[in-house]
């Protein structure tokens, strides 16, 4: 058996869905939660075993991320199928934004690359991930694969260098999970419907949006939690007028907010999955953490940047 090759999941912090449409967006790593991929010798062709959902794929299937992701590592590096099992599992709760479908290429990616013995930069990882992505999202705007193979905060728009960046405070989060499974693809959809209507009022927000991100780089980049928290309070008004809110995520950000969050968004794609809340510090975030697990929800915490 091989080492073990993982990647983490991520949230998005500022600007999910306006960076469709090219306005910025903010995405930071979740390291605490990963997938693992390690490999194995095959049984007579590659393999992709995916653990949690007790499926192997292999190449012939052409509607897997996995099988989409090895055979485009193999075409560009012009090597055979080798005889090999990549076995894959994940922490990382599906469809509710937190990356499970680039975490989990990722780490399928790593593992692959590293047995056929090519060396792969984290730009190179990041667009065979998004070419994965494209089978699962549709049109990603590439923010996903992005922040998920620089594992760093990243500030992204679609189409440019993403520009990795840090902030001189430790920022304290909160993950609610609604347990509501919901589809990136659709909410994407839903919101190209709206703006295929409404250009010019969704283009507004859409603007707003691209404002509040970059308010929000100057505030981590500064170290001002108060105002990183209003902005994210500040986007997730914006993201319930574009239609992608829940009333569950509603009842999330209403619970971390009355138990002192600086501020509280959904995050990812909406219309379920998770949000996120800034806490003031360790200890706030603990209560936080059990505020929202008491109310019968999941919760995570993560950090980012450094005192
Ligand atoms: O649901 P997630 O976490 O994969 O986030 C999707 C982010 C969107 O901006 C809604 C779509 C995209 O491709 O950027």
């Amino acid at each position: 058996m091989s080492d073990s090759f993982t990647a983490p999941g991520k949230i998005i912090l500022f600007g999910e869905h306006a960076v469709v449409y090219g306005k910025p967006a903010i995405a930071i790593p979740v390291s605490g939660m990963r997938a693992s991929a390690w490999s194995e010798p095959g049984e007579g062709k590659l393999t992709i075993n995916a653990l949690d959902l007790n499926e192997k794929i292999d190449l012939k299937n052409k509607t897997s991320q996995f099988s989409v992701l090895a055979q485009a590592l193999l075409s560009r590096t012009k090597q055979n199928e080798p005889n090999l099992t990549i076995n894959l599992t994940s922490k990382l709760p599906q469809g509710s934004g937190m990356g499970s479908s680039a975490a989990t290429s990722t780490a399928v990616c790593k593992a692959l690359s590293n047995y056929l013995g090519v060396d792969l930069e984290k730009n190179q990882i990041s667009e065979l991930v998004f070419d994965a992505e494209k089978i699962v999202h549709g049109t990603p705007s590439g923010i996903d694969n992005t922040v998920v193979a620089y594992e760093s905060p990243v500030y992204f728009v679609k189409g440019k260098e993403p520009l990795t960046f840090d902030s001189g405070r430790t920022f304290y989060l909160v993950i609610g999970d609604t347990g509501i499974e919901s589809s990136t693809k659709e909410t994407v959809g839903n919101v190209r419907s709206l703006w295929e209507k409404e250009p010019n009022l969704m283009n507004g927000y859409f603007d707003e949006i691209g404002n509040v991100t970059e308010g929000g780089k100057q505030a981590i980049e500064n170290g001002d939690k108060e105002a990183v928290g209003e902005l994210m309070n500040k986007n997730h008004e914006l993201l319930n007028k574009i239609g992608v809110g829940h009333q569950e995520l509603e009842k999330l950000v209403d619970i971390t907010l009355e138990a002192g969050a600086l501020g509280a968004k959904l995050t990812g794609g909406g219309g379920g999955g998770n949000m996120v809340a800034l806490a003031k510090n360790a200890e706030e975030q603990k209560e936080i953490c059990e505020k929202i697990t008491e109310a019968g929800y999941r919760a995570y915490q993560t950090t980012f940047g450094e005192d």
